[in-house]
């Protein structure tokens, strides 16, 4: 088989938590321009069906369910309902990500605690167990979207970075349980990407330009370019990787 072919995700189903804008649009995109049929899930199914309509017209097949990370029966639903309408499941990208709190410890309230907790680390928890019998049967695979955070934690990001370090470590946890079924799960650990969630950390010049002296490439990423690395994980050009931590931050945390 030649290599390229290895990336192609044709027959392939694919759900994506977090897919109405920013890193997991593009992840989605990705996979549906490489033949996998799409599931793009969040909590506003007005903002899922702009982006479905615009993947429609790419030629991408996509279907749009609304889903709260932090509730298990959305999520139930959301494993049912693409294995009703696609008859099968064989990646899952744990992508949908909270942060409601910025900043110290000692300033971060118990519900905000319980909230990032939730969303970000007991939602990929919950849709990687629905999931699993799916992904045993058809050899598929989990991809984690933890951060850069979550293995190097900075003064503004707090709580969330403890989330994030939870997902790593379920990860790894997840790929040693799953490994002999054939199941694979890895971590991607992206640095400054420019989305509606790292607004405060490049819309403010003097913020922006105060990170950009950490990051040695000297500037932060589109969505896109996280998109590649989602792809080779997800696909059978990644056949051997799994409990894996991937970074793409521009080398922020060297
Ligand atoms: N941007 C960065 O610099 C950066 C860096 C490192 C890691 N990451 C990680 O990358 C992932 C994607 O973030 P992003 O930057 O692309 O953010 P984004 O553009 O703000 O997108 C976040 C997505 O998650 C959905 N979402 C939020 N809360 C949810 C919930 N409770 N249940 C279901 N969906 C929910 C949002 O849609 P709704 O609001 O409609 O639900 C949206 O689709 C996150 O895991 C984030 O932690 C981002």
């Amino acid at each position: 088989m030649n290599i390229l072919d290895k990336f192609r995700l044709d027959g392939k189903v694919a759900i994506i938590t977090g897919a109405s804008k920013g890193i997991g649009e593009a992840i989605a995109r990705a996979y549906g321009q490489v033949g996998a049929k799409v599931v793009i899930s969040s909590r506003k199914q007005e903002d899922l069906d702009r982006v479905a309509e615009d993947f429609k017209k790419e030629g991408i097949e996509v279907t749009a369910i609304q889903a709260h990370n932090g509730k298990k029966e959305d999520l139930e639903s959301l494993v049912r309902q693409t294995i009703e309408k696609y008859g099968r499941l064989d990646i899952v990208v744990n992508n949908a990500a909270t942060n409601p709190a910025f900043g110290p410890v000692v300033a971060t309230e118990d519900s905000a605690f319980d909230k990032i907790m939730e969303v970000n680390l007991k939602g990929a928890f919950m849709l990687g167990k629905v999931a699993y019998p799916e992904l045993k049967k058809n050899q598929g695979n989990v991809i984690n979207i933890s951060s850069v955070a979550g293995i190097k934690p900075d003064e503004k990001t707090g709580i969330y970075s403890v989330s994030k370090s939870g997902l790593i470590s379920l990860t790894k946890v997840m790929a040693r349980d799953w490994g002999a079924d054939g199941v694979r799960v890895n971590a991607i650990c992206p640095g400054l990407i420019k989305t509606k969630m790292s607004e405060a950390l490049w819309k403010n010049e003097n913020v922006f330009k105060q990170i950009m002296h950490f990051i040695p490439m000297r500037r932060m990423a589109e969505p896109e370019e996280m998109a590649g690395l989602a792809l080779f994980l997800a696909s059978d050009a990644a056949s051997y990787c799994t409990g894996g931590v991937y970074v793409a931050d521009g080398g922020l945390i060297v």
